[in-house]
């Protein structure tokens, strides 16, 4: 039962970007989708989106605003809010996502390992060191993108001045480059002492967070799957709920009282 394996605590969830998608954030490869309307060949790498620059700097205005604009403007959505509850009853000892929008640190959960990075820190291209922008800030700076839409200069001002000298950079990573190494090693020891893994709006094509269910399951780890669709997981997962993450979550936390 889904219940009793629940019940037992310690779970670790692994969200992706299904999990936002409730909170106005569109997925990756669904319909409508950022890779749907963006190249992934060209805008998700430091290459394509250098030659771009060159070419149609327009066009990475376009995708620097279009990615930021939605993360900018949400709020968790009752999803993230469930996820937040189940940590502060105990039941949840860490979460582990793939987005860079946030939310589970707006939602209030306190240990969240970020795969992928996060959109409102910048890193320096020099010497690494990371700065957090606000809101307020960052509007500004997109705000600033849209009203010079072709220039070159406005791209490079995007990237905020660092102490040092340098500039800095979204602290996201892109394809082609490597996942934090602390942050990795964090996950795959989550894993290794959570009771259950909830996998949560994945569609676990990108590695390596994709490797960390196999990991789970290979350590005798249940595996629940929160998801509207069947993705590659729901073979090996233990119970797959077809829903989406802002009315199942909160249903699992009433229901079972975790
Ligand atoms: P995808 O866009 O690949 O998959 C989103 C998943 O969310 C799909 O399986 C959907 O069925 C599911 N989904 C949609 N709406 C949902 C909802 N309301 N509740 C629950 N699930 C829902 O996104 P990711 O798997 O997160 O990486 O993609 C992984 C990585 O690919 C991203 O982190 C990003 C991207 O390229 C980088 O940019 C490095």
């Amino acid at each position: 039962m889904i219940k009793d394996i629940l019940l037992k605590g310690k779970i670790v969830a692994l969200t992706g970007a299904g999990m936002s998608e409730e909170s106005g954030i569109s997925t990756f490869r669904g319909k409508g989708g950022i890779w749907e309307r963006y190249n992934p060949a060209i805008y998700a790498n430091i290459p394509g989106l250098s030659f771009t620059f060159i070419i149609r700097p327009h066009k990475v205005i376009d995708f620097i605003v279009d990615f930021y604009e939605p993360i900018l403007n949400a709020e968790p959505n009752p999803g993230h809010l469930a996820l937040a509850k189940l940590e502060e009853n105990g039941a949840l000892n860490s979460i582990i996502t793939q987005n860079v929008d946030d939310l589970h640190t707006k939602a209030g959960n306190k240990v969240v390992i970020e795969l992928h990075g996060n959109m409102f820190r910048f890193r320096c291209m020099r010497c690494s060191n990371k700065r957090k922008l606000d809101k307020k800030e960052l509007t500004e700076l997109l705000s600033k993108l849209e009203k010079n839409r072709n220039s070159r200069l406005a791209i490079t001002k995007f990237f905020v001045p660092c102490k040092c000298g340098r500039r800095m950079r979204p602290d996201v990573v892109l394809f082609g480059e490597s996942l934090p190494e602390a942050e990795l090693k964090l996950a795959y020891k989550e894993i290794e002492n959570c009771n259950t893994l909830l996998l949560v709006g994945t569609s676990g094509v990108v590695y390596p967070a994709a490797y960390l269910p196999a990991y789970a399951k290979e350590r005798g780890k249940p595996i629940v799957e929160i998801n509207p669709e069947r993705t590659k997981f729901s073979e090996f997962a233990d119970y797959f709920i077809a829903g989406k993450a802002g009315e199942v979550l909160p249903q699992i936390l009433q229901e079972y009282s975790l």
